[in-house]
């Protein structure tokens, strides 16, 4: 889960409950978890595809599931897809927005962060039923009145610009390449690793060291100088399990997995 979906809905006055996603389906959300998690106090889902932290992407078929529990539970749906340009082998990105009747109850969040590597500029952009928009603009014209223009101008020209979108498919195959290398890496070192289907993130099970995701993430940040995220950052269900991005060059990433597997050795975790 996403590190900032819980004090959001804190901020907004609801109470966050998490619902965990395993390994054995490739961390894809399940309408079977979902109904040991809901109650009638539940109003809305919030579901991320693809995913951060796991890569994991839901198939057309899990969202029609979604959708149809939304509807008999009367929910709402968040549904973040700021990773839907970074999807590999045979995975497609499909809005559950699309789905007959969902837009009504749908509200889909976006962003030019990761698309367009426009991260620090700060722009994103959301699609809902007008009921929702109208609340949404209330809000932000008080808050933050709106985004800076010239970013805005560019936003609107990185969309409309055949060679952006060249640009997007060069970085997405690049990616490919990175996580191909990677997941080769991590489980030629013993770390059982589910290839992920989108975004740029792997999720490694590192429990069988004997560490904690915390203590295993202290421990390559020391001795190997490789930074990586303990998987309870993002909820109970990622203990056992670390993140690692793979959004930086491919040459870094040999030298980190090399120092991964090194230290891994010395220490007879593996
Ligand atoms: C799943 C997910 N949603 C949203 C965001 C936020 O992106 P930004 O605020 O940069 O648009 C991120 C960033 O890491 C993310 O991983």
């Amino acid at each position: 889960m996403f590190v900032s979906y819980a004090p959001a809905v804190i901020l907004a006055g609801g109470k966050p409950v998490e619902v965990p996603t395993y390994e054995e389906n490739e961390f894809r959300l399940s309408v079977d978890d979902l109904e040991k998690y809901v109650t009638n106090k539940t109003r809305a889902l919030i579901i991320n595809s693809p995913n951060n932290p796991t890569g994991s992407v839901l198939t057309k078929r899990d969202l029609e599931e979604i959708a149809d529990f939304a509807v008999e539970h009367d929910l709402m749906i968040i549904s973040d897809e700021v990773y839907e340009h970074f999807i590999y082998e045979d995975a497609k990105h499909y809005s559950i927005a699309a789905l007959d009747g969902m837009f009504e109850r749908t509200i889909t969040v976006n962003g030019f962060s990761k698309t367009f590597a426009m991260t620090g500029w700060r722009l994103g952009f959301v699609a809902a039923p007008s009921w929702v928009i109208e609340k949404m603009v209330r809000f932000q014209m008080y808050n933050a009145t709106c985004p800076v223009t010239f970013i805005q101008y560019a936003a609107a020209k990185a969309l409309r610009d055949e060679r952006s979108w060249k640009a997007v498919e060069e970085m997405r195959k690049e990616y490919d390449r990175r996580r191909k290398l990677v997941w080769k890496r991590l489980n030629e070192m013993g770390l059982p690793t589910v290839k992920p289907k989108g975004a740029f993130y792997i999720f490694p099970r590192i429990k069988d060291t004997g560490l904690t995701s915390k203590e295993f993430s202290e421990l390559m940040l020391k001795e190997a100088r490789v930074a990586v995220v303990p998987g309870n950052a993002f909820g109970k269900a990622g203990e056992g399990y670390v993140r690692i991005s793979y959004a930086t060059a491919y040459e870094k990433l040999e030298e980190a997995m090399d120092r991964m597997e090194k230290v891994l050795k010395d220490k007879k975790l593996t």
